[in-house]
């Protein structure tokens, strides 16, 4: 039975009904619709339209389809209804009759929509801000382990200088820590509610919109009706988190995937979360992590998909906007899905120190060291540069580290050279150096384990 029955006498095409119901995604607001329902039912005795009475047989209906709706949230699927909303309102009035059919007085699908969907999302808010967080505190505990894990640091992906595997885990929780920032400022935003805006005019009766989203757990109701129904700046900021975070998540996989390599090999990963080959017996695959990359993608997607939707719509609904909720919620779950699996790969990682040792000793990572010891001795920056590198060129003709090079290999290049520079050339000179804040150095790296332990706790 579709909702507007009067002023058709023909039926719907199928395939024009196939392209317009949005039930077999949009089921997943039902809880929130029902939730809403009963809220705008409460507004209605405020305003005479129901009494208290019919107000308490709406709402234990309303109860009563939650808790089926909860048991088995995919059997509505089976319904042919249009929309999670015709579906709550058909269920209604096949428990309670003639009464169900007084619910929608005053109310539209478009402020009801925009309300159900703001309400999921400020759930999927608070579960994303834990999954964020749970990957953040897999990370500290990462890095407290690894906190004497000296490895190469990266620019250009060339050896540049030594950091810790702690320092890099450190990396991506601040990342993380941004991401949950954002989550935190879009549920300010999120927290205003639409229901009594109406089809777009805002509603006839004279509802305490306030209240109304008060009983709903929002901050406060929205100031105009027309932007109300049509605004979908929320979905729009949510799945902006989701691409930021992702392009997080993507760099951190794209990093392991580098260390785990046979070239590198600084990391083992778990067997729960890699694959082998169907052909080459040796392989062990990182899918976990490649498909966290690749999952990226889709969610960059959903992004430039709904900016695209909405760019040029008139105000205020139109069906357009139904386009909304596939995109919203592949890219909620997939970010959610992915902040697990990175969890997940955290916990059974192995970092190999030998190796990730040797890598940092290779590559003339120490080179600044050697450079900023020549300005110690008084030689200006720029000419210690040059000093350094034709110091690097003797040493890679030697194959040789720097450290390696003897004290008269060393002083053909700069004579203020002494005994005293191997100290400083060692990788853990390189890294003690580094003590400012948020650099390198273990007593630093150690500091914002700790703080970052605080935050989180
Ligand atoms: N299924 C619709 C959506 O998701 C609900 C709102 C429909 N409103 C309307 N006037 N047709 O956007």
């Amino acid at each position: 039975m579709a909702l507007w029955g009067g002023r058709f006498s023909q039926a719907a095409d199928q395939r024009f009904k196939t392209l317009n119901d949005s039930l077999r995604f949009d089921y997943r607001l039902a809880e929130q619709d029902i939730t809403g329902s009963v809220a705008w039912s409460k507004a209605l005795v405020t305003v005479g339209i129901l009494t208290t009475d019919e107000q308490l047989r709406l709402e234990e209906a309303l109860g009563f389809l939650l808790e089926e709706v909860s048991a088995s949230p995919e059997a509505i699927l089976a319904s042919d209804a249009e929309d999670i909303h015709s579906w709550v309102e058909q269920r209604l009035i096949e428990k309670v009759g003639d009464l169900g059919k007084k619910l929608h007085t005053g109310r539209s699908r478009n402020d009801q929509v925009a309300t159900d969907l703001k309400l999921w999302c400020k759930l999927q808010v608070s579960e994303l801000l834990a999954a964020v967080k749970q990957l953040q505190l897999a990370l500290v505990a990462t890095a407290e382990i690894t906190q004497d894990a000296v490895m190469p640091g990266y620019t250009h992906f060339q050896r540049a200088q030594p950091v810790t595997f702690a320092h890099w885990c450190m990396a991506y929780t601040e990342m993380l820590a941004r991401d949950e920032s954002r989550l935190q400022d879009t549920l300010e935003r999120l927290d205003v509610s639409p229901l009594g805006s109406g089809a777009l005019a805002g509603t006839a009766y004279e509802i305490d919109r306030d209240q109304l989203a008060g009983w709903l757990g929002f901050a406060s109701a929205t100031r105009n009706s027309l932007d109300s129904v049509s605004d979908r700046d929320y979905a729009l900021e949510l799945l902006s988190n989701a691409a930021i975070s992702m392009v997080h998540l993507s760099r951190f996989a794209e990093d392991l995937i580098f260390f785990n390599t046979g070239e590198a090999a600084f990391i083992e990963l778990s067997d729960r979360v890699t694959s082998g080959s169907s052909l080459m017996p040796q392989k062990k695959n990182p899918d976990a992590l490649e498909l966290i990359r690749g999952k990226c993608g889709r969610v960059q997607g959903a992004l430039t998909g709904l900016m695209m939707t909405l760019k040029g719509l008139p105000l205020a609904y139109n069906k357009d906007m139904q386009e909304d909720k596939e995109g919203l919620f592949d890219a909620l779950d997939t970010w959610m899905d992915c902040l697990h699996m990175a969890a997940l790969v955290l916990d059974g990682l192995r970092v190999k120190r030998d190796r990730c040792q040797e890598a940092a000793q290779q590559g003339y990572a120490n080179a600044t060291e050697l450079a900023d010891y020549l300005v110690g001795k008084g030689v200006p920056f720029r000419e210690a540069h040059h000093i350094v590198g034709e110091a690097v060129v003797e040493a890679i003709r030697q194959g040789k580290a720097l450290e390696a090079l003897s004290l008269v290999d060393l002083q053909r290049f700069s004579s203020t050279i002494g005994e005293d520079v191997y100290p400083i050339l060692a990788l853990q000179s390189c890294l003690d150096k580094r003590s400012a804040k948020g650099g390198v150095s273990p007593k630093q790296v150690a500091y914002a384990i700790g703080e970052a332990k605080k935050r989180l706790s």
